[in-house]
């Protein structure tokens, strides 16, 4: 097996200007989830999601963006599962996105709310049938004694909805909003000199673009 110190990859690919860039961080994400999702890359949705406790000690996951505009990042999840109640309680966050096949990295820090209860329905109603159930029949990050458990809930579920073309939303199930006030863009470079361009939010509502040291 290879030597897990001599894995590296020198980057090649592109650079990042403060010329080129657009002054909107969120034009420039539209940009470069654009190329992402030109790149056939498997879930180019895919993101680190970063959330603390109360007293600050971070846990992580992947979930899945649902969207983005002017007013945020958004995904979906169980607001009882350990994320929800961080965020409940302590509403920041840190979202990644790695698109290793564009040599690419991009990292959202800000504020988070609850999508209201309409978006958040239109959403869930969205999604197929079986996704729908499995919302019900998971209770997100607690002890279950086995796989059985969650099998004979889904069961009973498609039971309890057979007749029904509209299945209500779990009210614990819904989505988060990311309201950024930091994007950091990040384009590897050759021989670890990589190009670091990063969005702050001014009082004033606008964005200021400034660079980092690798
Ligand atoms: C590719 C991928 C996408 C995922 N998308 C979501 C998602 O959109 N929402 C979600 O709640 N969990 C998603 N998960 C599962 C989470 O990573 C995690 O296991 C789950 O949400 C429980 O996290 P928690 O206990 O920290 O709350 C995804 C996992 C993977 C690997």
């Amino acid at each position: 097996m290879k030597n897990i110190s001599d894995l590296r990859q020198n980057y090649t690919l592109g650079g990042l200007e403060e010329a080129t860039v657009d002054s909107n961080p969120i034009k420039q994400f539209a940009t470069w989830f654009q190329e992402a999702l030109d790149s056939d890359l498997l879930e180019p949705n895919a993101m680190t999601l970063a959330t603390a406790t109360p007293d600050g000690k971070p846990t992580a996951r992947i979930v899945l963006l649902k969207g983005f505009s002017d007013r945020g990042f958004v995904f979906y999840t169980n607001y009882k599962s350990q994320k929800g109640q961080q965020l409940i309680v302590n509403p920041y966050a840190a979202l990644v996105f790695l698109w290793d096949k564009l040599e690419r990295q991009i990292r959202i820090e800000g504020k988070v709310e609850q999508l209201s209860p309409i978006e958040s329905d239109n959403y869930f109603h969205s999604r197929p049938k079986a996704s729908q159930l499995s919302a019900w029949a998971s209770n997100q990050s607690q002890i279950i004694a086995n796989r059985q458990v969650l099998e004979q809930n889904l069961n009973a579920l498609k039971d309890q909805y057979s007749d029904t073309t509209r299945i209500p939303r779990p009210k614990h199930w819904g989505g988060f909003r990311v309201i950024p006030n930091q994007i950091e863009f990040w384009q590897g470079r050759p021989s670890r000199l990589h190009d670091r361009l990063v969005y702050y939010l001014q009082d004033n509502g606008n964005w200021q673009v400034k660079r980092l040291s690798p």
